[in-house]
C-alpha cells in the first residue's frame, strides 16, 4: 500500500503529520473531515500487511479498545467503510511519560505517587473488563498537562477467554524486555499481575532514574529477572521512604502469587503508606505476606485485633482430636484460641 504524507487524504481523514514510525506501523495525525476533530490515525506498514501475525495483531487491537470506554483509555472510533486497514483513535494531547523521564530520570516523590495511582485507575478499570494490556511501558502512556494519564497500545492486550496464542507466535507478541514479568519471559500468557510487574518497574524507574534490570543482550536482560531480584530502590536513592520501597518491591516480587493482587489494592497502599510494613529485606516482605507472615508478629496483631476476647479468655481453643474424658475435677484449662483463619 501507499505511503501517506503530509497533506493526503485517507477517506474522510487528512493527514497532517506522521508522529510515530515503527517496523510494523506509523502513527499519524489527521483531521476528521466529517466531524471537524483531530484524530491519531494507526496503519500497518506493508510488511505488517502481509503478515499474518501482525494482521490477526491489528484487528485485536481495534476489537479490545471497542470494548473499552474509560478517560484513562483511549478511545478507538469504528467505522466499516474504510479503503484500507487503519485504525482510527481519539487525539490524545499530553506527553509521553517516555519523553518526561528522558528530560528528569528521577520525578519528585508526590509525582511519581500521583502517576502511578493514575496508572492504578485505568489498569483497575481494564482487569475488570478482562483485559490485560501486557505492554505496560512509558511509551504507552501520555500524561496530559492535568497530569491524567491516558494508556495507548493495546496491540499486545488479551482478553480473558480470548484464544491462546502459540509458541511459534510469541516472539513476536512478547512486551518490551525492560518491562516483561517473569512469568512471561517463562512463557506464560501472564495475566492483571503482569501488567502490575510493569508498573513496578515504571514506579522503579520513576524513583531511581533507572530501570531495575540491565544485561549485555536481550536474553540476558529477559533472564535477570526470572533469577534475581533487583537492587533495592534505597540502595540508589536512599531519600526513597521505606515505605514505598517496600510498594515497589512487592509490585516486582517474581511470583506473581507475592505480588499485588490487583491495582485497587496496589492503590490503596500508595495513598496510604503510612500503613505499610517494612521489613528489612523488602524483597522478603511479599513473600511473609503471602505466607501470613513471622508466627510471633502474626500471633501479637491477633491480640491487638482482639484484645477482649484473647484477655477474657472468652475464644477458647477447639481441640483438633478429641481429648481423652477426664474426671472434672482433673480438668486442665484450655489454652487460648487464635484460630489460623484470624491470623491469615
Ligand atoms: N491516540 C494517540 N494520540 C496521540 N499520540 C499517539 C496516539 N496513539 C499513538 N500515539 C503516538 O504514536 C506512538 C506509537 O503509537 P503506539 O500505538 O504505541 O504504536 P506502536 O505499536 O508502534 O508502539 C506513541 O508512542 C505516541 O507517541
Ligand atoms: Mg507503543
Amino acid at each position: 500500500m501507499k505511503r501517506l504524507f503530509a497533506g493526503d487524504q485517507l477517506d474522510h481523514y487528512q493527514i497532517e503529520s506522521e508522529v510515530a514510525s515503527a517496523s510494523m506501523s506509523s502513527v499519524f495525525r489527521a483531521i476528521d473531515l466529517r466531524a471537524g476533530k483531530q484524530v491519531a490515525i494507526k496503519v500497518p506498514s506493508p510488511k505488517a500487511e502481509c503478515d499474518p501475525v501482525f494482521f490477526d495483531r491489528f484487528h485485536r487491537e481495534a476489537e479490545i479498545c471497542r470494548k473499552l470506554n474509560h478517560d484513562s483509555v483511549v478511545k478507538v472510533f469504528d467505522d466499516h467503510r474504510r479503503s484500507r486497514l487503519y485504525l482510527v483513535e481519539e487525539w490524545v494531547e499530553g506527553r509521553l511519560l517516555r519523553t518526561i523521564l528522558s528530560e528528569q530520570a528521577r520525578l519528585p516523590f508526590d509525582r511519581v505517587v500521583r502517576l502511578a495511582m493514575e496508572i492504578c485507575v485505568a489498569l483497575d478499570y481494564m482487569h475488570s473488563q478482562g483485559v490485560v494490556h501486557r505492554d505496560l511501558k512509558p511509551e504507552n502512556i501520555i500524561v496530559d498537562s492535568s497530569e491524567r494519564v491516558k494508556i495507548i497500545d493495546f496491540g499486545l492486550a488479551s482478553i480473558t477467554g480470548a484464544r491462546r496464542l502459540t509458541f511459534g507466535k510469541l516472539s513476536q507478541i512478547m512486551g518490551s524486555p525492560d518491562y516483561i514479568s517473569p512469568e512471561q519471559v517463562r512463557g506464560k500468557r501472564g495475566d492483571g499481575r503482569s501488567d502490575l510487574y510493569a508498573l513496578g518497574v515504571i514506579l522503579y524507574e520513576m524513583l531511581t532514574g533507572q530501570p531495575p534490570f540491565s544485561g549485555s543482550n536481550l536474553l540476558a536482560l529477559m533472564n535477570a529477572r526470572v533469577d534475581n531480584d533487583p537492587t533495592p530502590p534505597r540502595e540508589i536513592n536512599p531519600e526513597i521512604s521505606p515505605q514505598l520501597q517496600a510498594i515497589v518491591c512487592r509490585a516486582l516480587a517474581r511470583d506473581p502469587q507475592d505480588r499485588y493482587s490487583s491495582a485497587a489494592e496496589l492503590a490503596w497502599d500508595l495513598s496510604h503508606q503510612d500503613q505499610v510494613a517494612c521489613q528489612l529485606d523488602p524483597f522478603s516482605q511479599a513473600k511473609a505476606k503471602k505466607q501470613g507472615g513471622d508466627p510471633i508478629e502474626r500471633f501479637l496483631q491477633f491480640v491487638k485485633r482482639f484484645p477482649d476476647a484473647f484477655f477474657s479468655g472468652a475464644i477458647r481453643a477447639k481441640p483438633v482430636v478429641e481429648p481423652p474424658r477426664q474426671s472434672p475435677s482433673r480438668q486442665s484449662p484450655s489454652p487460648p484460641d487464635y484460630p489460623s483463619s484470624s491470623l491469615g
